[in-house]
């Protein structure tokens, strides 16, 4: 059974919706909802939220209500932190002390000078949660929503780092691509045609995980930015107008891109510039349809090709 302690469960619309994300799915097992405030009222609300949903769901959940936050703690597999501290009236202070000082502001929860404010009054309470996270339930993972949330996560790192998670241990850099992934290396592109102000997206696989590789627009030169391959041996790279290759929008004309990656690992692809053609009334764009116009010739295969070296 896995057991989920909501803290500031009284936020309801948080606490609505997390309950149905959890029992739409049997991902978890059989759930322990548990429900924590510190505002009596809303926690009573907080229980019902849950047993409606539990109900709706033709859940087996199990449901309870507490406000005493280390038994609500004990047992959790995951702590869920949705609190307010100071609630609407302290937000209404996180506003009205800056604009004196001439500051306005149209949100100010996650950063600014409302941000610190609330920062400032959320970090005591985030150090007494941590605190009863680390003694009474050291395995479970604290998710948190509440807000500033860089700030908090930040202190959180800072003053318990025992709660951030284990960095995966990477090993040594993989030498082979993982098996089921293709060895050979390839270039594909999101779309073959478009008109000047189309982003062509070139998404290569069977490179060598975890290296960088250069992309070469040829006769336009090469891009500064050396996307990374992923585990799975794969980029993706996205030529835009006013990016890297060219300040405006791409001119027409048909262009070669050549990937090359270490051991060898070359590919290439072609994308074509079109003219932009004035839409129908209420039709799509000729050259957003990913198909060529009549005059542009039809040769392009969708397909990059790759050369493979030793
Ligand atoms: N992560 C996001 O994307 C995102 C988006 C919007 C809001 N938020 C943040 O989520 C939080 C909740 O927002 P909301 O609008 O639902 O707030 P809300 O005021 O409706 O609910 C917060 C709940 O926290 C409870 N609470 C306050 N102090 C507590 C304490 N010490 N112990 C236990 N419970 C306590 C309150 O009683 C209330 O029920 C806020 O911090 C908000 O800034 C995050």
């Amino acid at each position: 059974m896995t057991t989920i302690c909501f803290v500031g469960a009284g936020s309801a619309e948080f606490t609505r919706q997390l309950l149905r994300d959890l029992l739409s799915y049997p991902d978890l097992g059989d759930l322990n909802l548990v429900m924590h405030d510190n505002d009596p009222r809303r926690l009573v609300l907080a229980e019902q939220l849950a047993q409606i949903a539990v109900a709706h769901h033709g859940s087996h959940a199990q449901v309870r209500a507490t406000s005493d936050r280390r038994a609500a703690l004990r047992g959790a597999d995951f702590v869920i932190n949705t609190v307010s501290i100071g609630g609407h009236q302290a937000t209404l202070t996180d506003f009205d002390v800056p604009e004196r000082f001439g500051v306005r502001q149209t949100i100010g929860d996650t950063l600014g000078v409302g941000g610190v404010f609330r920062g400032l009054r959320t970090f005591p309470f985030l150090h007494d949660l941590a605190r009863d996270v680390t003694e009474v339930c050291p395995q479970a993972w604290l998710l948190n929503y509440t807000n500033p949330m860089a700030m908090n996560i930040g202190y959180l790192t800072a003053t318990f780092p025992a709660l951030a998670p284990a960095p995966p241990n990477p090993g040594p850099p993989p030498t082979t691509l993982p098996s089921g992934t293709s060895t050979t290396p390839k270039l594909a592109l999101g779309q073959l045609y478009g008109d000047g102000f189309t982003v062509f997206v070139v998404h290569g696989s069977g490179f060598v995980p975890l290296t960088r590789v250069r992309v070469e627009l040829i006769g336009h030169g090469v891009a500064p930015f050396r996307p990374t391959v992923d585990h799975m041996g794969t980029f993706n790279y996205a030529i835009d107008q006013g990016h890297a290759f060219f300040t405006g929008p791409i001119p027409v004309g048909r262009y070669h891109i050549l990937v090359t990656g270490v051991r060898g690992r070359r590919a290439t692809a072609t994308f074509q510039v079109v003219p932009q053609q004035p839409s129908p009334p209420g039709g799509p764009s000729p050259s957003a349809s990913g198909r060529p116009p009549a005059s542009a010739g039809a040769q392009l295969t969708g397909r990059g090709s790759s050369v493979q070296g030793a």
